[in-house]
């Protein structure tokens, strides 16, 4: 089996795979200013044009060339921070093609996905092109990201927005066109990690199965619990993977201000579910769990996939009597 890391290594710049940008703001680049209660405004420096708000208006010949972490006035007396925007703060104003994978979910996967340095990995769709960014970010210049993407609008939307927070093509990015579910198989690639963001990322496990090496991870980010359900059956079903590990991730800001000390009072209630499977080596299985499933688990009513040691009609007898 060939190793899927790249041999050579390509000579670029740290700007074109970190997507940070030091020294003066420059035209072209995003900017990103925030008002006293707080509001932020995000917007790409033009020359000779205006920024207006409700607190009047701010030239972008006034920012350019600046060094970022300073505060402007507006024509009407508005104050407003300059920084050029982070990642977690570009890719939700970036603009959207298809839903985004917030920041805390980014950092998940990027975190439980063990995505490194040189890692070959694939996700589908594309959609907006964030989680791109972080999956870019993570491999660096050496790895390989390959986003599949079936419908060319988001494709064209993500394509913007990676090269915009980039400040250019990133040498590890691959973006194709194509249904994951067809396209990998017929790409013959084996990778480290494949990221499913879809709406049916259960279509995928046996192609997923296929292009992943042994001990490498799939990790599905689902909406809701009938997809998470669906999904996580259908890996175990499978059987060539260890037992999925569902998830998920709830964010709480805190108000400190000094006697004052208390969780903020908005929060997201709900992003998505997170799972993780780790491929098993060929013809391996990994061993079923030695407890037995919750009564009525796999009861009369559960018409999803089962795993292959619990038949149904021995199950219908065994919850009858
Ligand atoms: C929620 S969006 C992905 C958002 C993206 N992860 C981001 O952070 O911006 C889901 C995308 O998956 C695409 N999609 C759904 N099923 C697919 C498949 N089987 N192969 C390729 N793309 C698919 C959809 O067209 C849509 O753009």
């Amino acid at each position: 089996m060939t190793d899927p890391t790249p041999s050579t290594v390509p000579d670029v710049s740290p700007q074109a795979w970190a997507g940070v940008h030091r020294g003066p703001l420059r035209i072209g680049e995003w900017v990103r200013l925030t008002d006293q209660k707080g509001r932020r405004h995000n917007f790409e420096l033009v020359a000779g044009k205006r920024f207006f708000s409700n607190r009047g208006h701010i030239e972008h010949d006034d920012l350019i060339g600046r060094e970022e972490g300073f505060s402007i006035t507006s024509s009407v007396g508005g104050e407003y921070l300059v920084f050029r925007p982070l990642l977690s703060e570009f890719v939700v104003s970036m603009p959207r093609g298809a839903a985004v994978v917030y920041p805390k979910d980014a950092a998940q996967i990027v975190a439980m996905a063990d995505i490194f340095p040189g890692a070959k990995v694939v996700e589908a769709g594309v959609g907006s092109g964030a989680l791109t960014c972080s999956l870019l970010r993570a491999v660096g210049p050496y790895g390989n990201v390959i986003s599949w993407e079936r419908r060319e609008e988001f494709a064209d939307v993500a394509r913007k927005n990676v090269t915009q927070f980039f400040g250019g093509q990133h040498p590890a990015w691959d973006l194709r066109l194509g249904d994951l579910q067809e396209a990998l198989p017929a790409s013959g690639e084996r990778v480290d990690r494949v990221i499913l963001d879809m709406l049916a990322p259960w279509e995928c496990v046996d192609a997923v199965a296929d292009a992943l090496l042994p001990g490498g991870i799939v990790v599905a980010y689902v909406a809701t619990t009938t997809q998470l359900s669906r999904f996580v059956e259908t890996v175990r079903a499978h059987g060539g993977f260890t037992e999925p590990q569902p998830w998920e991730s709830l964010v709480r800001d805190w108000h400190v201000e000094g006697l004052a000390v208390r969780p903020g009072h908005k929060m997201i209630g709900h992003t998505a579910f997170l799972v993780t499977a780790r491929r098993m080596a060929p013809g391996e299985t990994a061993p079923r769990k030695k407890r037995r499933p919750a009564p009525g688990a796999y009861g009369v009513d559960y018409t999803g996939p089962r795993p292959a040691d619990i038949p149904p009609v021995v199950l219908e007898e065994k919850f009858d009597s």
